[in-house]
This record gives structure tokens, C-alpha cells and sequence, in this order.
């Protein structure tokens, strides 16, 4: 089969990262007899650089022709002191927004291989870790009102928003709850409702969807107590469902508990077949073009791209047991290093999955 994928490889250890994972996706295709066709389109710090903006048009229309999204990293300490609309980071909103990805599923998976590098006692993770943060993508705090007052309560002010509809939550509920019933039908539904009304909503809406799925056990937890949960009994947690911003911090949390952050990708998904699939870290200013980044994030977000947009699950399974064969294996990127294996670049690693495929 033939699929177009638009690929933004944007700042940073983007491009690093995309090249390999194009890569190992041209090795699936020659394995299995796919065509993927890949565009690349600018988006984020070097098309700020290149165009002017974070988001031209043109990336937002090749994406939205496209059968789906590969993307890097944005942002870097070269873009930070423009003003928030024009930053790098605006692109990823601008997407996420334009093409409608409201759910962002972002499993933390702990490989047996990698216990060494997580930082928890061995005693906390037992046999393994395999948890899904479901992080709300395109509300919240994020795209809340937001500005500045000269005459705040000690001086200028400024503020944002969060705000949530009872159909926003419905839909980010019922993606978690679908999720569960195919993993251990458990669902954590994270908020600050103590405090929030916001939250308040949130929660009254998720005990309504939940009614529609009487075989998941539905718990609630302050977002304070989660972030503590998750280090001390990680195992307690099935599928995590929470706002965008909680989603983003918790997740990258989680992602140390599967022993680095470019271990951890992602899938933003919306009504229509088209997703985005991209790791959650950033563009890594401080490896950037060194050949130190670990690809195996953006590797395993193509799985979930071959799994969710195009449904070719065997693919996805093929490149998910090559990314334990090479762990198992001993090699590692400088993020997960530990005694006694073997140290790999960033295109070493991408040669190893490959040739694992
Ligand atoms: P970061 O995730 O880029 O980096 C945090 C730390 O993790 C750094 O020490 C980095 O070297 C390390 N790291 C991240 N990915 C790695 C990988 N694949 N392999 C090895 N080490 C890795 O977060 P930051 O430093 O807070 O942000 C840097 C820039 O990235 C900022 O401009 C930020 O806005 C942007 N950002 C972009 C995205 C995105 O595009 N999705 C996500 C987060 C941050
Ligand atoms: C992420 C990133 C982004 C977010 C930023 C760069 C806009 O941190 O994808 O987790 O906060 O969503
Ligand atoms: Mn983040």
C-alpha cells in the first residue's frame, strides 16, 4: 500500500531523530511492501527563520493532504525571547488545533531491558511498568484567554485561562475509557477539583461517560497527589486521563520511570484518520547535532502511526520488537546508559533498529 506522510523535523535534535526514524519507516515499507512517500515541511524556529512564521500555510495544507504527520522537535533558546505568538513552540498548538488532534495518548512503556536506567527501586517496579497518560491536546489553559493589564494587584499583571466544555471532556473521556477496556480497564482521571471549577466540570463529566463503561473501574485523584503517586507506586495506574497541562507535565514524569525521555512518543489524534505522531521531548538544544539523541521515541511514535492511522499492526509490532531485540542487545544512547552496556550514537542506533527489522 502507498501512504503520504508529511514529516516536519523542525529545531534542534529534530532532524536527527526524523532521519533515522524516515529510515527505519523506508525498511518497513521494503519488508512488508508499503510506499511510504514522505514531504517535508517547515514548521517551528527554521521556519521562523526561513518564512518569518512557526506555521506557514502551506504546512498546515500539505499536513491536512497528507495520510499523516511525523514530527521532530520545535523550539530553542535562539527563538526565546520573541513574543508568545510568534514563538516556535506555536506551531505545535497551530497543528494541533488546525487538524483537530484533541486526544494525545502518551504510553509509558518500562522495557525489562532498561530497569538500570529508571530511577525508581527495583522493589517499585516488579515485573515492568506499562502506562498510558490520555492528555486533552487542544483546551485548556493552552488556548484560554490570555494577556496583560497595566493595573494588576501589585503592578502589571498578566493572566490565562483555563476553561473546559462538557463536549471537550466527553470526547477525551470516552477516548481514555475505549483505551482501557483494551489494556486492564482501569482509569485515573486526574484534576485539581479542590480547587478548580474547571476541574469540577471535568470530573462530573467523566463520572457521566464512565456510566457508559461499567466494567472500567473509574478512581479520581488530585493532580498534586498524582504527581506523587506516580513515583511512589507507579503500578497502581492503568490509563491516566487528565487536561492538557497536567497531561504534559505528568507525562513527562512518567517518561523517567520508563528510564529517559526519548524512550517515550506519542499519538494526537482526532474524529478523522489523520494523526500526528512525534516523542514528547523537545529539540534538545544542549545535543543538538551531535549525534547523541535517542531516535527510539520518534521510532516508536512511527509504530504508533503504522498501528493507529494506517492500521498495519504487524508493522508496528515489527518495530517495537526491533527496539527490545537492540536493548536486549546491551546498546545504548547516553540518556539510558548504564554499567556495562554498550554506547551508541544517534545514527548507530538507528543502523541497529534497522537491521533488528
Ligand atoms: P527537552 O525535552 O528538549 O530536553 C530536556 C532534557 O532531556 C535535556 O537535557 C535533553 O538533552 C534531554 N533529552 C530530550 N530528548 C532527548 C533525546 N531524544 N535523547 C536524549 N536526551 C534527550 O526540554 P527543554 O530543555 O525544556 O526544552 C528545549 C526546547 O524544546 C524548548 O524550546 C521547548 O519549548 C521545546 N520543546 C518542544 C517540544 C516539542 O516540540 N514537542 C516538547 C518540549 C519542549
Ligand atoms: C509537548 C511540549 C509542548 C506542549 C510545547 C513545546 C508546546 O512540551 O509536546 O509536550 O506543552 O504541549
Ligand atoms: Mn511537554
Amino acid at each position: 500500500m502507498k501512504f503520504k506522510i508529511a514529516t516536519i523535523p523542525g529545531d534542534g535534535i529534530g532532524p536527527d531523530i526524523i532521519e533515522q526514524t524516515i529510515l527505519v519507516l523506508e525498511k518497513i515499507g521494503a519488508k512488508y511492501g508499503h510506499q511510504f512517500e514522505f514531504q517535508e515541511v517547515l514548521a517551528g524556529g527554521c521556519a521562523i527563520d526561513a518564512v518569518g512564521e512557526p506555521l506557514p500555510q502551506e504546512t498546515i495544507e500539505v499536513c491536512k493532504k497528507s495520510d499523516s504527520v511525523l514530527l521532530g522537535a520545535v523550539g530553542g533558546p535562539k527563538w526565546d525571547n520573541l513574543p508568545g505568538n510568534g514563538r516556535p513552540e506555536q506551531a505545535l498548538l497551530g497543528l494541533r488545533s488546525a487538524l483537530g488532534l484533541y486526544a494525545n495518548l502518551r504510553p509509558a512503556v518500562l522495557h525489562e531491558a532498561l530497569k538500570d536506567a529508571c530511577p525508581l527501586k527495583p522493589e517499585i517496579i516488579g515485573d515492568g511498568l506499562d502506562i498510558c497518560v490520555v492528555r486533552e491536546l487542544t483546551g485548556g489553559i493552552y488556548f484560554g484567554d490570555r494577556g496583560r493589564r497595566p493595573e494588576g494587584k501589585l503592578g502589571e499583571e498578566a493572566y490565562d485561562t483555563e476553561a473546559y466544555s462538557v463536549g471537550e471532556v466527553e470526547r477525551i473521556a470516552k477516548t481514555a475509557f475505549d483505551i482501557a477496556m483494551k489494556r486492564n480497564k482501569k482509569v485515573t482521571s486526574v484534576d485539581k477539583a479542590n480547587i478548580l471549577e474547571s476541574s469540577r466540570l471535568w470530573r462530573s463529566v467523566v463520572n457521566e461517560v464512565a456510566k457508559q463503561y461499567p466494567e472500567v473501574t473509574l478512581e479520581h485523584m488530585y493532580v498534586d497527589n498524582a504527581a506523587m503517586q506516580l513515583v511512589r507506586d507507579p503500578k497502581q495506574f492503568d490509563v491516566m486521563v487528565t487536561t492538557n497541562m497536567f497531561g504534559d507535565i505528568l507525562s513527562d514524569e512518567a517518561s523517567m520511570i520508563t528510564g529517559s525521555i526519548g524512550m517515550l512518543p506519542s499519538a494526537s489524534l482526532g474524529e478523522g484518520g489523520l494523526g500526528m505522531y512525534e516523542p514528547i521531548h523537545g529539540s534538545a538544544p544542549d545535543i543538538a547535532g551531535q549525534d547523541k539523541a535517542n531516535p527510539i521515541a520518534t521510532v516508536l511514535s512511527a509504530a504508533m502511526m503504522l498501528r493507529y492511522s494506517f492500521g498495519l499492526e504487524e508493522e508496528a509490532n515489527t518495530i517495537e520488537e526491533a527496539v527490545t531485540k537492540v536493548l536486549n542487545l546491551g546498546y545504548r544512547t547516553g540518556d539510558i546508559m548504564s554499567a556495562g552496556m554498550k554506547l551508541v550514537g544517534t545514527k548507530g542506533m538507528g543502523k541497529l533498529l534497522i537491521d533488528a527489522i
